[in-house]
């Protein structure tokens, strides 16, 4: 039994969805599992894009022989060696021996890393707009460092006018059956966990990732073919524009992230005093989060999406309370900037939550603190209310 999908009359999806899986690279959850995608070109040379995870690897092996029938596999492109994708090569490489490998110089480093093969004169190393003619088809090899890793590269099918984009324009969560996007609800179904991809796996990269939208915008499109998730052929515009944000650290909207790290929930109910004074004077797109009910992934998905950010922390073991410290710690790390941001603390005897928030922001690009200072001593006082009330004016005028 297979499960390929045939997308034109040469080119077919034979990758294969993990609804088993629980944590993306054993860190982010994914309830609705994930797609690992991977494309078999059949021209007058056969061509394979990527493997896919050990996870599904019987299934994807089923579905390639099925669609390959009887001819050989010629070539293998590997855009990026993430084991999501690569783990499957040295499979590929013992059931067809005489295959050639395609790929930058560095993914023959890696794949001599990870697998420990030394593929020789197998090995076709491509360059930036090196061309691969394979009969009725031409592939253009685009780099694409960085987005994720530094060997990747993305491929375009002159022929097809088909981007092959790697990790980029992927999604967390399964393919349910349609295999294209515009067959979804994407606002709904598809975006939220697309940003949460693409800001926690490659949210550092802003800088790349516009290189790499700077040769995208060059190329006539007709499809993007990601390694996660449903395949885009409409509104492309709609997802670069989206990435081009993302990468840009542009918000999307006017919206207020209220993060809060509560223990006996006085810091709690700051949190939600602040949200409601917000809304009284007519904000919206306010979302609250206590960082212990939330894997920090979402709240850095939200803190992407939108332009202003409150951090409100117990203070705990003198730090910063854990959670709200991983959620900082993430941003920092994701290269979060350009936004407007308020810091609330709460210490019993000796708060310094506040002053450890500030300076986590400082190690941040542009993050614009507002000039508040709010420490609550366990619960708050009616000058705590009115410091909240002050503290709302100032986010709202933002
Ligand atoms: Fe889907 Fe960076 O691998």
């Amino acid at each position: 039994m297979h499960n390929i999908r045939k997308i034109s009359d040469d080119l077919y999806y034979i990758g294969a969805n993990d609804r088993r899986i629980t944590r993306f690279e054993n860190q982010h959850p994914v309830p609705n599992g994930m797609s690992y995608n991977s494309f078999l070109l059949l021209d007058e040379k056969t061509v394979l894009f990527e493997t896919v995870d050990k996870a599904v690897g019987e299934l994807f092996l089923e579905n390639l022989a099925a669609a390959l029938g009887d001819r050989k596999l010629d070539y293998i492109i590997v855009q990026h060696v993430e084991p999501d994708h690569a783990a499957l090569i040295p499979r590929i490489l013992e059931l067809h021996p005489d295959i050639k490998v395609v790929a930058t110089q560095k993914t023959f480093t890696m794949i001599g890393q990870f697998f420990g093969l030394d593929l020789g004169d197998r090995a076709v190393v491509v360059k930036e707009d090196d061309r691969l003619n394979i009969g009725k088809h031409t592939l253009r090899f685009l780099m694409a460092p960085m987005v994720h890793w530094p060997e990747v590269m993305v491929t375009y099918d002159e022929t097809g006018k088909r981007l092959f984009s790697a990790d980029a324009f992927g999604t967390f969560g399964a393919i349910n059956g349609d295999l294209y996007a515009d067959e979804y609800d994407v606002d709904f179904d598809l975006l939220p966990e697309a940003r949460r991809y693409y800001t926690n796996i490659v949210g550092k990269y802003g800088r790349q990732v516009l290189a790499l939208l700077d040769k995208v915008a060059k190329l006539e499109l007709e499809m993007v073919l990601p390694l996660h998730g449903p395949l885009l052929r409409k509104d492309l515009h709609y997802y670069i524009d989206k990435y081009s944000k993302w990468a840009s650290y542009t918000p999307e909207e006017k919206g207020i992230v209220i993060a809060y790290a509560s223990v006996y929930g006085n810091t709690e109910k700051a949190a939600e005093l602040l949200a409601a004074k917000l809304a009284d004077l007519g904000e919206k797109n306010i979302r609250v989060f206590d960082v212990s009910a939330w894997h920090f992934s979402y709240i850095v998905s939200e803190c992407f999406k939108y332009d202003r950010l409150v951090f409100a922390s117990v203070t705990f073991n003198m730090e910063i309370y854990p959670a709200m410290e991983t959620l900082l710690l993430e941003l920092r790390a994701h290269n979060m900037q350009n936004r407007d941001v308020a810091v609330i603390e709460n210490g019993s005897w000796a708060p310094q939550s506040g002053k450890k928030i500030r300076e986590l922001l400082a190690e941040m690009k542009d993050m614009r603190v507002i000039d508040s200072e709010i420490s609550i001593r366990s619960a708050m006082t009616h000058s705590d209310e009115a410091a909240l009330g002050d503290l709302a004016k100032a986010l709202a005028a933002k």
